[in-house]
């Protein structure tokens, strides 16, 4: 470790966004009921909730992705910029986060706030995420790809183990106020989870604006709009021209980097670890 990252309960979080000051005001959070939260582990999604959450909160007025940064649109709990913006902000205070369930705020378990948790294909995260390490600069070099497959699945990367993560937000006494979409049927039928997304939410969108929403949270348009695509950020701490935030948004990319070894390997481990789960996820039999 070269010193870019701070350890949270033994996960890896990058200095650059999260400060122990940080750390202790995600813990020490006073969840309301009506905040909603979109949970995610990285590369699953994140950026996407953040456009879609103050969508279907604020009608589908489009004010707030066109004029506020993902960041301070719909800040991460656990990073630095959260203390700055959900200070003064009233419920419901839509926000983002890549924590596990076990280290939620304390106030959250007593709460009846909402989550929407997105997962992907573990292989495409692991894709996704390598593309990420050599872009932005606050986080490791990822070394070869192999050698990053092998640090993602012993989990020294960015908040651990996927399976954990995904683990940890199943069979939790929460279950009745999360919904569990995937990053793969956001792509293949986004009108679809969105309606999902909004009647869990209890705001209904009207089929017109329900078009709206879906047509501004395509891929293309996201990757224009100035606000979300991180164009925003110095070049010296995300580089777009090694690889863009909105890299490709498709589904099934590890195709493209994956040997049949590295698949084989990948698999092994995932299924081994997420042997006995009482879920299963549409690319298990692949
Ligand atoms: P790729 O690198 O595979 O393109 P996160 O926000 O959790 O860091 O996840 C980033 C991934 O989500 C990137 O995947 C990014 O392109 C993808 N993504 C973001 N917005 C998207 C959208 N509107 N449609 C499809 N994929 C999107």
């Amino acid at each position: 470790m070269d010193g870019k990252y701070l350890q949270f309960n033994g996960l890896l979080v990058p200095k650059e966004t999260h400060s122990t000051e940080s750390l202790k005001y995600a813990v020490e959070f006073q969840v309301h009921d009506d905040d909603v939260f979109g949970l995610t582990y990285p590369k699953s999604g994140t950026i996407w909730m953040q456009e879609i959450l103050p969508l279907i909160l604020n009608g589908g007025d489009l004010t707030p992705v066109q004029t506020i940064p993902n960041w301070d649109r719909v800040p991460w709990l656990e990073e630095t910029r959260a203390a700055l913006v959900l200070g003064d902000r009233s419920p419901p205070r839509a926000m983002v986060s890549h924590l596990p369930y076990n280290l939620m705020p304390s106030s959250f378990f007593t709460s009846k706030a909402k989550v929407i948790y997105v997962t992907r294909n573990p292989k495409d995260i692991a894709v996704s995420s390598f593309h990420f390490h050599k872009m932005a600069s606050f986080l490791d070099d990822p070394g070869t790809f192999d050698q990053f497959l092998d640090k993602f699945l012993s989990g020294q990367v960015l908040f651990g183990k996927w399976t954990d993560h995904v683990k940890s937000w199943r069979d939790t006494d929460s279950d009745d106020r999360i919904l569990y979409v995937t990053y793969e049927e956001m792509v293949q039928d986004l009108r679809g989870a969105l309606g999902r997304m909004s009647r869990f939410l209890g705001r209904e969108l009207s089929p017109e604006v329900l078009e709206k929403v879906a047509n501004h949270c395509q891929f293309n348009n996201m990757k224009t709009n100035v606000m979300s695509n991180f164009s925003l950020v110095p070049k010296d701490l995300m580089d777009s021209s090694k690889s863009a935030f909105l890299r490709k948004g498709t589904t099934g990319d590890w195709r493209n980097h994956f040997s049949a070894e590295q698949e084989a390997r990948f698999s092994a481990v995932i299924k081994k670890e997420m042997e006995g789960a009482s879920f299963k996820f549409p690319w298990d039999d692949e």
